[in-house]
């Protein structure tokens, strides 16, 4: 029986924590929030995309400035177009949770953006911030990993760092599949460990709009 209701898709026990972590601390981190099938069959399409030469080296910057910067980030991605089945069922499911961020949080969230991404052995991506306060429309920026049985000996955590000290950690992630992540995107220094294993996810961001003073994202 397929399932329609996008709180199937999710960790609906963990929604108030994610809601009152995302005011408190400005992130949240929950293992197995998102639908495991989900999550191979999107793992699945990702593969296929690589397999098929239809992923690209991620830059840095938008527009004129963009540029591939192998010393900053080495992942490569493919922007999710509802191609897939699982493709719009994923982003159906961050409908949802965008209208309970709204309903909570009266961020006036209304897109969502993502890309598949997959990081090769040996790629990272340092520390940043996904927008700077007052220049970009991305308000909360969300990571879902898709790798099965990831270990401590595959590295590649994200390692998030505190806003009023960005030398000092507080939060390292495993990409395990179905773990999931959302944090205010001008607010939390981030990064990827360099990975020793292909590394999956999906990088999401909602926005607030589509320009802003006719600046369109800023550059790193
Ligand atoms: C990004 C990013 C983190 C991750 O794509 O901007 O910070 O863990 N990704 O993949
Ligand atoms: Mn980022």
């Amino acid at each position: 029986m397929p399932r329609h209701d996008p709180a199937d898709y999710l960790d609906m026990a963990a929604l108030p924590r994610l809601l009152d972590a995302l005011v408190t601390q400005g992130w949240f981190v929950g293992e197995r929030f998102i639908d495991t099938a989900l999550c191979h069959s999107l793992q699945a399409e990702l593969q296929g995309l690589k397999a098929q030469s239809h992923l690209d080296e991620a830059g840095v910057g938008r527009g004129q400035t963009h540029r591939i910067k192998r010393d900053v980030r080495g992942d490569a991605i493919h922007w999710l177009d509802r191609e897939s089945r699982a493709q719009r069922q994923y982003l159906t499911v961050m409908t949802f949770l965008q209208q309970a961020i709204n309903r909570t949080l009266y961020l006036g969230l209304f897109e969502f953006e993502a890309h598949f991404a997959l990081y090769p052995p040996g790629a990272f991506y340092k520390r940043h911030l996904d927008s700077f306060r007052g220049r970009s429309n991305r308000i909360v920026s969300t990571v879902l990993y898709l790798n099965p049985a990831w270990t401590a000996a595959h590295g590649g955590e994200m390692a998030m760092f505190d806003p009023d000290d960005p030398e000092r950690e507080i939060a390292r992630i495993r990409p395990e599949l179905g773990t999931f992540v959302c944090f205010l995107a001008d607010r939390i220094p981030h990064e990827v460990l360099p990975t020793q294993a292909p590394r999956a996810s999906i990088a999401g961001w909602f926005r607030r709009n589509t320009s802003l003073n006719g600046i369109v994202d800023p550059a790193l």
